[in-house]
């Protein structure tokens, strides 16, 4: 029989996002601290690709199906296409998606998608040069639409866009947007801030809430915003398709609407901690039984007592002071 891994509020846990490096080229102020991370941290900190791709073949025996790859930004660490290629040849891993700044994307399209990726998210949250450098500290807004080309010209699908909204820094650009999703055939997904990270809670003053964002977008296209039926890929995003066309949009309101009562994943992260909820300290060490040489037996019964410490939910709207301990950037969103 196929095995499940079911948490104690009886979440069927079958997505795994893993975070491939703590790096990033960029430095979104709700993301990244300007100077990084660990800037000092040592290379054998990060688990090797062999040492993930044996964690996400423990999590795929266990009934896992679908693996997201993070960062910081997973382009940055050298060869992600074989990364894909190697954990493509597990039975039972149904899809591979990848979250990206895009960056890199123009170069690594085509490899990703021969490797066996099969779908890309891409975080846009101003498509204004001046501005787009200046929200990612650094960031090339050009490099990212060519990226984004590509990703379409290869078919990676579905290409998805990110944009987190903040309040006076780029919500005068959801119709815009939106018209850019419109134009190029691909879902725009709009990201309440969440309260993690560098800035912590001072960053709830640039929230915006997806109520909000969802009549803006109404009014600009003069048309219903259908439902869609259930959730596409079992994410956070409640989606809407624009009456008339193809197109969606969705919203991801994690601070004004919770959805953990559906999650259905962990995180693992680049040093080989496992992650049981974005906005919960709670989370597993890997990394050192690993290294002493664990059975794969016995990873995947570490993996099972891990998921029985999922807590329940997040507390971003109650609860927002204890949770700047650690960075978005080292959790891979
Ligand atoms: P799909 O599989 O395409 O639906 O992807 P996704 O939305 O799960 O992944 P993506 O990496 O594009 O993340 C989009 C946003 O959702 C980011 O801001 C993530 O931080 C947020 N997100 C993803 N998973 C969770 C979660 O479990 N809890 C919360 N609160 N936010 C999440
Ligand atoms: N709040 C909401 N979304 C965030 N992301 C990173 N940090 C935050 C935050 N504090 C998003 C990125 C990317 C996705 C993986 O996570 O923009 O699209
Ligand atoms: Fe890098 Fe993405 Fe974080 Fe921005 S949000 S600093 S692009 S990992």
């Amino acid at each position: 029989m196929k095995k499940e891994l079911i948490d104690p509020f009886n979440r069927k846990i079958e997505y795994v996002r893993v975070s491939v490096t703590d790096k990033c080229n960029y430095r979104c102020g709700y993301c990244m601290p300007e100077q990084g991370v660990h800037p000092e941290g040592m290379h054998t900190e990060y688990l090797s690709y062999d040492e993930l791709a044996r964690i996400i073949q423990a999590f795929v025996n266990l009934g896992v199906s679908k693996i997201r790859l993070t960062g910081g930004e997973p382009l940055v660490r050298k060869n992600l296409a074989g990364f894909v290629k190697q954990i493509n040849a597990f039975e039972g891993l149904e899809d591979i998606a990848l979250s990206t700044n895009a960056h890199h994307l123009a170069r690594e399209a085509q490899a990703l998608k021969e490797a066996g990726l099969n779908r890309v998210n891409i975080s846009i949250d101003s498509l204004k040069a001046e501005r787009f450098n200046k929200i990612t500290r650094g960031g090339d807004l050009v490099k990212v639409l060519v990226g984004v080309d590509k990703a379409l010209e290869v078919g990676l699908n579905p290409v998805k866009f990110n944009m987190v909204v903040m309040r006076g820094t780029n919500d005068d650009e959801i119709e815009a947007m939106v018209d850019y999703g419109l134009e190029k055939g691909v879902e725009v997904r709009f990201i309440e801030t969440m309260p993690i990270g560098p800035a912590g809670i001072s960053m709830m003053d640039q929230h915006y809430a997806a109520d909000k964002i969802l009549a803006r977008i109404k009014k600009h296209v003069g048309s219903d915003l259908i439902p869609s039926t259930g959730r596409t890929h079992d994410g956070p995003s409640r989606n809407y398709t624009i009456a008339g066309t193809q197109t969606r949009i969705g919203v991801i309101s994690a601070v004004s609407q919770h959805f953990c009562e559906s999650c259905n994943r962990v995180r693992l992260t680049a040093r080989g901690v496992l992650a049981l909820c974005l906005g919960q300290e709670d989370a597993v060490d890997l990394r050192t039984p690993l290294r002493q040489g664990i059975s794969d037996a016995e990873l995947q019964q570490m993996i099972v007592q891990a998921i029985a410490k999922k807590p329940e939910r997040h507390f971003f709207n109650e609860n927002v002071h204890n949770i700047e301990f650690r960075q978005m950037v080292q959790l891979g969103g």
